[in-house]
């Protein structure tokens, strides 16, 4: 078959072939389909949709355009955990360690942040040594010894996604859910992984803008993975507003080391997630008997210190100084030229925030790139103060800045102010955690 052919059976709204979906994406690769028919394809996909099994042979298909990750050397399920991306969402430096440390294997490889998102590797370094980069021998053997580690990716792992994704961008198809799914997923079973765990966020602060897109995208990842034979499950969860606390790359670690060594209350939002994204873990992984067990291991684990310890023992084996990761000298990475409060302007209630403008006023600070050369000062951010519901008078502290180049402070202030909602009125309040979704929640 013409690729023509192929573009127009898919704009005729038709189901490919295994055969088609292959063809297409090998084709891509290699130069053969240019650019202007896979942009035609991609946009046949947004507009046409691809059913679940369609979605899950692009994946498999995208999946095998290069090296693939092989992990079966490691003792027991190999878990992993994956967020479309959020503010404040420092789950990974959390619930890795911690399932590490009730017996579970996790070896993870982790992106950068760009935008308004952080990303786990720029926390990484923000601890003096550690370096990110590790061959695949020394990966393994850190899993090993100490249960968990978190790289960058290594190999050239999912080339048609890059290529992709490249293209989406400048064709307005970028919001297409089959073609968020297979790049998602694509990139994680290339890594290896048994089982993962998947946090769709959504809100002001996410991709999915709102709670349905949310979760028609957590079921297609979820569905693709039982097609492909890897145990997968989502949560939905809330991005109205930062996560945690602290917004900015060494801030988020302290606030890993604090929750870490029992310092955050169960009640934090952080707190919470962290719980439900480990349960999920320590089930998939034949670790705990039920959620309630799992939640008790998990917390056990905090309460003992042996989570906090895993943290110290992967950076260790990434050469990194982990003395910095104890209460007493975490406050080492965060010192900064100056803390400036950013004060409520109005007395009454904060009814909603937007989350996109917060982390983009931490990446104004310094804590996050522009553009992908930019540099990353590890120590700036922001710590928020207030969360969504809580009563404010004027002249309250908002957030703590942490700010080493202040020439654009107005800037971040005034983004910032804007971003912070005063009202009269309490208002309705959303829920961190909007679900869970697993193979048994497919409606069809
Ligand atoms: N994240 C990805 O990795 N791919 C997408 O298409 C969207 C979000
Ligand atoms: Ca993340």
């Amino acid at each position: 078959m013409r690729f023509v052919d192929t573009i127009e059976k898919k704009a005729d709204g038709n189901v490919l072939s295994k055969e088609e979906i292959h063809e297409m994406i090998t084709g891509f690769v290699d130069g053969s389909i240019p650019d202007y028919q896979m942009s035609s394809m991609m946009m046949a996909i947004l507009q046409k949709g691809m059913t679940p099994e369609e979605t899950a042979e692009l994946t498999m298909a995208m999946m095998h355009s290069g090296d693939t990750v092989d992990l079966s050397d490691l003792p027991g399920v190999k878990l992993d955990k994956h967020s479309t991306g959020g503010v404040g969402d420092t789950t990974t430096l959390v619930v890795a360690p911690l399932v590490a440390a009730c017996g579970g294997t996790v070896a993870k490889m982790s992106g950068r942040g760009l935008g308004h998102t952080g990303g786990t590797l720029d926390k990484l370094e923000s601890i003096p040594g550690t370096c990110i980069e590790q061959p695949m021998d020394r990966f393994k053997e850190i899993v090993k010894e100490n249960g968990v580690c978190v790289i960058g990716q290594t190999g050239n792992l999912v080339p048609a996604d890059k290529k992709m994704y490249a293209l989406r961008d400048v064709t307005a198809t970028v919001r297409s859910i089959p073609l968020i799914a297979s790049s998602i997923m694509s990139k994680k079973l290339a890594s290896g992984a048994d089982a993962i765990v998947l946090d769709v966020k959504t809100g002001t602060g996410a991709f999915m803008r709102t709670k349905e897109e949310a979760f028609t995208l957590a079921q297609l990842m979820v569905d693709i993975g039982t097609l492909v034979g890897r145990e997968v499950r989502a949560v939905v969860t809330d991005m109205n507003q930062p996560l945690g606390m602290a917004v900015g790359n060494a801030l988020e670690v302290r606030e890993a080391v604090q929750l870490l060594s029992g310092m955050i209350p169960e009640t934090d939002p952080l707190y919470d997630v962290c719980m439900l994204l480990g349960t999920q873990m320590l089930l998939m992984g034949g670790l705990a008997k039920d959620e309630a067990d799992a939640r008790a291991q998990l917390q056990a684990h905090i309460k003992d210190g042996s989570g906090l310890k895993k943290l110290q023992g992967m950076i260790t084996g990434m050469g990194g100084d982990a003395s910095y990761l104890t209460v007493e000298n975490m406050e080492k990475l965060v010192r900064v030229k100056q803390h400036v409060s950013l004060k409520a302007e109005s007395s009454g209630y904060i009814s909603s925030m937007n989350a996109e403008s917060i982390g983009t006023a931490a990446q104004m600070l310094g804590a996050g790139r522009a553009k992908k050369e930019d540099l990353i000062d590890p120590a700036v951010g922001l710590v928020m103060k207030v969360r969504c519901g809580d009563q404010v008078q004027a002249g309250d502290e908002l957030c703590d800045l942490y700010v080493n180049q202040d020439g654009n402070l107005s800037d971040v202030e005034q983004l910032l102010h804007s971003a912070i909602h005063i009202t009269a009125e309490k208002g309705e309040i959303e829920p961190m955690v909007y679900g869970l979704v697993t193979r048994d929640t497919r409606k069809n």
